[in-house]
């Protein structure tokens, strides 16, 4: 069974957590699209692992770990995790494979990525992490793949031709000096030495699983709404969040994809600017991000935090064929009197069942609400549903309708214990 894992909302909606959890019955754990603009945190034995760049399945003993064609790594962040985990006791070696084909993060990236957001004409709130430029270079057709770090002559002649045009673009547009041909050079061809026994074709690592009956989980990264086509542009990342990224992100066909399934928080959040209907009022809001500790787990940016939107997670279902929905952090919810959802937009006077394509709607629509009442009890201690009090019942049973499909996980706390199995 091959199956992807995909954020139904803005991202941090505990995929980690859900990933970890499902790579026990897994034999591969694959990354197709982002970067180390992720930050996927998993707690097992009260110790918090954050995963930027590598899946979080490495974690389980004897999984294989892929880093897709569809990600774009910072050689720098992965040298990184790649040395923290062997710190932590945690072998990589023979475990971990990363794509030829996958593109890489320079210098002249991270340093466009942040003048673009301090000096350019609109502020999307990146992580400033490359990310945005190295797929432009990408889609450009003058990207630098983890295969030409492993070839000096390929890479002089890329890095040469990258320099000769950025560097007239750094200097004349950013007032800024620009990078040095060799000092590059020399440090990208010494990455490519750390990085070389991890290298390999993973489509055919991954065709050769599939031949084998292998399980193999797809870990999605950021959220359907950052997705480049489907979410609310301009303000989303650069990749294809949706589940049909697992498959141009890794070489595996989409009919070798068997299941779908979306993580969603029982309530919603975003880091970084652009639209967002169902955003709490900002008392209230920093009360949520205190409460449900929303702070980026790679930038440490406080998350705007607001409602459950079912007009969004309505869509996620149909962009990405979800067949189950995980919920998460409800007990954060644990306390409230009355719990909104909204399942509708106005604006001009006309009502908006589905999600609006229009990026001035979703702007100024007001959401419709359905209100719930809360419970006045903790959950997170909670292991069976039939424990849970009658209202959060009531509200997962009322998510699960509105969404139209199956809630199978609630999560009521960070470690792997403190989850709820509906099936
Ligand atoms: P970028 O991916 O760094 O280019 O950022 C583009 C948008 O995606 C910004 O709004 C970021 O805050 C958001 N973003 C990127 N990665 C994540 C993530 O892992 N979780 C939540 N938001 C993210």
């Amino acid at each position: 069974m091959n199956t992807v894992i995909i954020g139904a909302q803005w991202g941090d909606e505990g995929k980690g957590k859900i990933i970890d959890i499902l790579s026990d019955k897994a034999d591969y754990i694959v990354r197709y699209q982002g970067g180390s603009n992720a930050g996927h945190t998993v707690v097992v034995n009260g110790k918090e692992y954050i995963f930027h760049l590598i899946p979080s399945g490495i974690l389980r003993a004897k999984k294989v770990c892929c880093i897709g064609n569809g990600v774009t790594i910072d050689p720098q962040a992965l040298i990184k995790e790649i040395s923290g985990l062997r710190e932590a006791g945690i072998a990589v070696d023979n475990r971990l494979k990363i794509s030829y084909l996958a593109h890489i993060i320079l210098p002249y990236h991270k340093v466009l990525d942040e003048l673009r957001e301090t000096k350019g004409v609109r502020k999307i709130g990146t992580t400033r992490r490359g990310i945005g430029p190295c797929y432009a270079d990408k889609i450009n057709r003058c990207g630098i793949r983890v295969v030409d770090l492993l070839n000096p002559a390929s890479l002089r002649e890329k890095l040469n031709d990258n320099l000769k045009e950025k560097n007239e673009i750094f200097k004349k547009v950013y007032r800024h000096p620009g990078f040095d041909f060799n000092s590059l050079y020399k440090e990208y061809l010494n990455y490519g030495k750390i990085i070389s026994p991890y290298a390999c074709n993973t489509a055919s690592l991954l065709d050769k699983a599939i031949k084998n009956k292998k399980d193999i989980l797809f870990e999605g990264a950021q959220g359907t709404f950052l997705d480049i086509d489907f979410g609310t542009y301009p303000y989303v990342t650069s990749s294809s969040t949706t589940s049909g990224g697992s498959s141009i992100g890794t070489g595996v066909a989409p009919l070798n994809i068997n299941n779908v399934i979306g993580v969603a928080k029982a309530y919603t959040t975003r880091v970084g600017e652009g639209p967002f209907p169902s955003e709490f009022p900002p008392v209230f809001g920093k009360f949520i991000r205190e409460k449900g500790s929303e702070f980026g787990s790679t930038t440490g940016r406080p998350r705007r935090c607001g409602w459950f939107d079912s007009v969004m997670i309505k869509e996620a279902v149909l962009l990405n064929g979800i067949s189950e929905l995980a919920l998460t952090k409800l007990d954060i919810l644990d306390g409230l009197k009355e719990i909104k959802v909204a399942y509708a937009y106005k604006y001009k006077g006309k009502t908006f069942t589905e999600f609006p394509c229009d990026s001035m709607v979703l702007k100024n629509a007001k959401p419709v609400y359905k209100e719930f009442p809360g419970w006045n009890k903790s959950i997170d201690k909670i292991r069976c549903y039939a424990d849970l009090p009658k209202n959060a019942k009531a509200y997962i049973s009322a998510l699960a309708d509105i969404s139209g499909v199956r809630i199978s996980m609630v999560s009521v706390g960070s470690g792997r214990e403190d989850t709820i199995f509906l099936d």
